[in-house]
């Protein structure tokens, strides 16, 4: 299975620290000696399903493939904006994609990886052949915006990639390159370290009250578990495809803080400059960080046929999920 176009969509307004800092007790040393975010895309206009269709539809024109080509479209959000029909339903139609089937994943910010390892499970054993994957967020209509600790840190917007089963070319290993290795794994016991609880049963026989709920974060525990599972999970990865740390050309991880990433970087002994960096102009965008900043790097032609890069989510859930792939 190989990446052959990516494609991503950022909502138009641009909100920086100083922004923020008019609205709330924070300030731009803050945020960015504890995050590296200086500034974050909010949506005013932008839905996740514009956004998603708008980076699924650049993606589709950088593959230079049509719609109707389209087999299998995977969305992964947590910010849907209806329970039903989901995001991917709702893209399938924007875009025309008559024969593709479409459904959501939903694993926070890990969610882009979990959907790619999904969508190479069908191409892998042949149901399908092409796949659109996208991942998507409006966190911010699930921010408590007066919880500074954590609206400060998400941003919205979409990025995409299409995938299709090939391996008919040969790299000079003798093997078609694409995705060589990946793992995902989950801890469910430590999901409540990072939650937003879905709507409560308002039907005859209780009595709730409508309360919305927003994200809520134990930051130092979400830390903790980003900064000790990612370099062991990109490890495994590493092992699994016979790649050496050295051998590969970036380190594509979520963006969620520049210290989770140095640290990461230092633990793998890898150099820092190939770890390249979407959040000072994105926040994290949960599930839409990863497709963004690949996004990014192809449209700077940082990306070349045969280099090797890893590619790392974590968060919500807890869940985790890393892939070794060749461009
Ligand atoms: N502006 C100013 N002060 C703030 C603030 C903000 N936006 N948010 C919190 N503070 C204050 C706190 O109130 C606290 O003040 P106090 O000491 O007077 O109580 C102080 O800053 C330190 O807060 P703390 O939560 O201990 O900060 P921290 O050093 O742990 O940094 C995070 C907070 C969120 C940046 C850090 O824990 C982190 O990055 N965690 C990972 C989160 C993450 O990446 N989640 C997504 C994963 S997918």
């Amino acid at each position: 299975m190989r990446i052959i176009g990516t494609g991503s969509s950022l909502p138009q307004q641009v909100v920086t620290n100083e922004d923020l800092s008019k609205i709330m007790d924070t300030s731009d040393e803050w945020i960015s000696s504890r995050t590296g975010i200086k500034e974050r895309h909010l949506a005013k206009e932008e839905t996740t399903v514009s956004m998603s269709a708008e980076a699924a539809g650049r993606a589709l024109r950088n593959a230079g493939i049509k719609a109707e080509d389209v087999d299998l479209i995977i969305v992964a959000t947590i910010t849907g904006d209806y329970i039903t029909p989901s995001t991917a339903c709702e893209v399938q139609a924007e875009l025309g994609a008559e024969h593709a089937a479409a459904f959501d994943i939903n694993a926070a910010c890990s969610g882009f990886m979990f959907a790619l390892h999904t969508a190479y499970a069908y191409l892998q054993t042949g149901i399908y052949k092409t796949a659109l994957v996208v991942g998507a967020e409006t966190l911010s209509k699930i921010m408590d915006w007066s919880d500074r600790s954590t609206c400060v840190l998400f941003g919205d917007g979409a990025g995409a990639v299409v995938v299709r089963a090939g391996g008919e070319e040969s790299n000079e290993e003798g093997n078609g390159g694409g995705l060589l290795a990946f793992e995902q794994g989950t801890d469910g016991s430590r999901g409540k370290v990072l939650a937003c609880e879905g709507r409560k049963n308002q039907n005859p026989l209780v009595q709730n009250p409508f309360v919305p709920s927003y994200v809520d974060m134990d930051g130092q525990e979400v830390y903790k578990f980003a900064v000790s599972t990612v370099p062991a999970s990109i490890l495994r990865v590493l092992e699994m495809s016979g790649t050496a740390a050295e051998d590969i050309k970036y380190f594509v991880l979520h963006q969620a803080n520049i210290r989770i990433i140095q640290s990461v970087a230092k633990r793998l002994k890898a150099d820092i400059e190939k770890f390249p960096v979407s959040l000072d102009h994105c926040g994290n965008v949960s599930a839409a960080s990863v497709p963004i900043l690949l996004d990014e790097m192809n449209q700077k032609g940082m990306l070349a046929r045969g280099d090797k890069i890893v590619m790392s989510g974590f968060g919500g859930g807890l869940t985790w999920a890393s892939a070794v792939i060749e461009w």
